[in-house]
């Protein structure tokens, strides 16, 4: 199973040297067979030389350096040896209006430097309701054009309207969702959207869920840690 934390903007950059030093410390005592990958914000980043678990960036610009204010590139993430990249989650293409083509021009440049890529897909709360051909129909749009082939890819499904709303998607709507995902690519597939340490289970033994991408209840290292035990 992969375990993902999206840290999203919380911590500072101390608290989550403190995060990563206890998330390490508690993984080298007690070896987990899961796939541990933690997405700390831009000021939080640095080259940790942990064992146990991988550090990756939450975005970053398709390019090597550039003109681009406020944002990091490549440049920045091969200084700390950082090669896993978060792409497309949902709170930057709402809140950030970034469209499909920019999700892809990010995509095709992070899979020419071999980067570990989370992709993040999901409908909003009008499209479920339109019901599942629609979902579909979009959730497929969201991947035209991504090479789900690639070796290095994984999927995240996160319906937008469980993120953050303490709403998971029941498992009978994340099972049929994921199947249908999951007819169009063979790697790793992730749910996330209001994962916690009381659900995390009944989603991970979803036939085709590897894994979880969590935001809140990840927050303090210890509930992670706890969730990380448990599957
Ligand atoms: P929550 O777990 O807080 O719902 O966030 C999910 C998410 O957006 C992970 O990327």
């Amino acid at each position: 199973m992969i375990l993902a934390a999206n840290l999203k903007v919380n911590h500072t950059r101390t608290e989550i040297k403190e995060y990563t030093k206890s998330l390490e410390t508690s993984l080298t005592s007690k070896k987990t067979k899961n796939e541990v990958l933690v997405f700390p914000n831009i000021s939080g980043l640095d080259n940790y030389k942990v064992n146990n678990f991988t550090v990756g960036a939450q975005n970053a610009y398709p390019t090597k350096s550039g003109a681009y204010t406020g944002e990091i590139c490549l440049e920045q993430l091969e200084h700390f040896d950082i090669n896993t990249i978060l792409i497309g989650h949902s709170e930057r293409r709402v809140l950030l209006k970034e469209s499909n083509d920019f999700i892809k021009q990010k995509f095709e440049f992070y899979k020419s430097k071999g980067f570990k890529i989370v992709f993040c897909i999901g409908e909003s709360l009008d499209i479920r309701e339109e019901g599942i051909s629609k979902i579909k129909d979009f959730l497929y749009s969201q991947l035209d054009g991504i090479d789900l082939g690639y070796d290095n890819l994984i999927v995240a499904y996160e319906p937008i309207w469980s993120i953050g709303s303490g709403k998971t998607a029941s498992v009978e709507q994340i099972n049929e969702t994921l199947d249908i995902i999951r007819t169009k690519f063979s790697s790793s597939l992730l749910y996330g959207g209001s994962v916690k340490a009381t659900n995390i289970k009944e989603i991970t033994d979803i036939k085709n869920c590897d894994g979880v991408l969590i935001g809140g209840a990840s927050n303090e290292v210890k509930n992670f840690i706890e969730m990380i035990e448990l599957i």
